[in-house]
């Protein structure tokens, strides 16, 4: 029998993206939309068609996804007090995101599998035990993530995350903010391992001390719902990031298309090396212009409006 489906967020990082690794704060805030999954008994498998994924866990046991999902398996089971051979279940999602382009879509897929392998076996998991099993598959494909993206997909809405502290819900002003695709595949644990490399891991590297001085800005400006003064961060917080080797020459032209089609700022979002830029647009602007100018150059863009209260809320009812 199907159960309803599970959910986990896409997200994007406004600010603070490879210094919050370090400590720092960052500033994000969920998309409305992500993975969705759905569980029906089964051997324990995973597909997402938009993603071409398709993975039986047994018969891969090489395969990330599947690792990733048997990892989650054992984490739920555990917290839930039953064998890991009862954690089973045929799970098909839906993904509202593009893969592997900076906006969380890993972490999306993780709580959402977490969620949907729970509620499953009927085990009645809270928030943090949700984190927890969804960070266990975070883990075989990041590493040692920050947990930013797991805390946003599983919550929803905005704020600011630390990793000592973790999220604290923030509530922001009427922003729209365009994103759009570079296209360029990249890797999360190699841009993380690069800027480990280039700052020996130091997290007084004024490389990252300027990604923090430019976020703590972009938290005050939010706060006083002073959006210039946010896309001004935004757009030192991609000098730094281009300083630290992290930015791509197609990210680069995004950012100043963006800002010479209106937009107050605009910046790499996620771990760069390629996937997405985001573009901050004033009150009076729908975003259509800088998505335009996008789109002429042949990537692919969406427009997220925040906050999403209504739309988040209904979803969350429905997770
Ligand atoms: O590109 P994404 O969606 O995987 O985001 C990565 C964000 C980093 O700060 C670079 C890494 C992290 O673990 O926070």
């Amino acid at each position: 029998m199907l159960a309803p489906a599970a959910i986990g967020f896409g997200k994007v990082i406004l600010l603070g993206e490879h210094s919050v690794v370090y400590g720092y704060p960052a500033l994000a805030s969920a998309l409305s939309c992500g993975v969705t999954i759905a569980a029906a008994t089964g051997s324990l498998a995973l597909v997402i068609p938009q993603w071409q994924v398709e993975v039986e866990v047994d018969a891969s046991p090489e395969h990330p996804v599947a690792q990733a999902v048997a990892a989650i398996a054992a984490e739920v089971g555990r917290v839930a007090g039953r064998p890991s051979a009862e954690v089973s279940a045929r799970l098909t999602g839906e993904a509202a995101i593009w893969a592997g382009a900076g906006l969380g879509s890993s972490a999306a897929m993780t709580v959402a599998v977490a969620r949907a392998l729970a509620r499953h076996i009927g085990a009645n998991l809270d928030d943090d035990a949700i984190r927890s099993a969804a960070s266990c598959g975070e883990r075989v494909f990041h590493g040692a993530p920050s947990g930013l993206d797991v805390a946003l997909a599983s919550s929803g809405g905005a704020g600011v995350f630390r990793r000592d502290t973790g999220l604290r819900p923030l509530s922001v002003p009427p922003l729209t903010l365009v994103i759009g695709n570079s296209g360029q595949p990249r890797s999360t644990a190699r841009m993380v391992a690069h800027v480990a490399a280039v700052t020996a891991g130091d997290r007084a590297d004024p490389r990252l001390c300027g990604l923090a001085e430019a976020t703590d800005r972009g938290i005050d400006a939010i706060s006083a719902a002073d959006l210039p003064a946010l896309g001004q961060a935004m757009r030192r917080a991609h000098s730094h990031l281009v300083e630290l080797g992290v930015s791509t020459a197609g990210l680069d032209q995004m950012c100043r298309v963006a800002e010479a089609a209106g937009a107050y700022g605009a910046k790499l979002t996620g771990a760069g090396g390629g996937g997405c830029a985001l573009a901050l647009v004033g009150e009076q602007d729908d975003g259509a212009a800088v998505a335009a100018a996008w789109r002429d150059l042949g990537f692919a863009t969406r427009i997220e409006r925040l906050p999403r209260n209504d739309a988040d809320a209904k979803l969350r009812a429905n997770r």
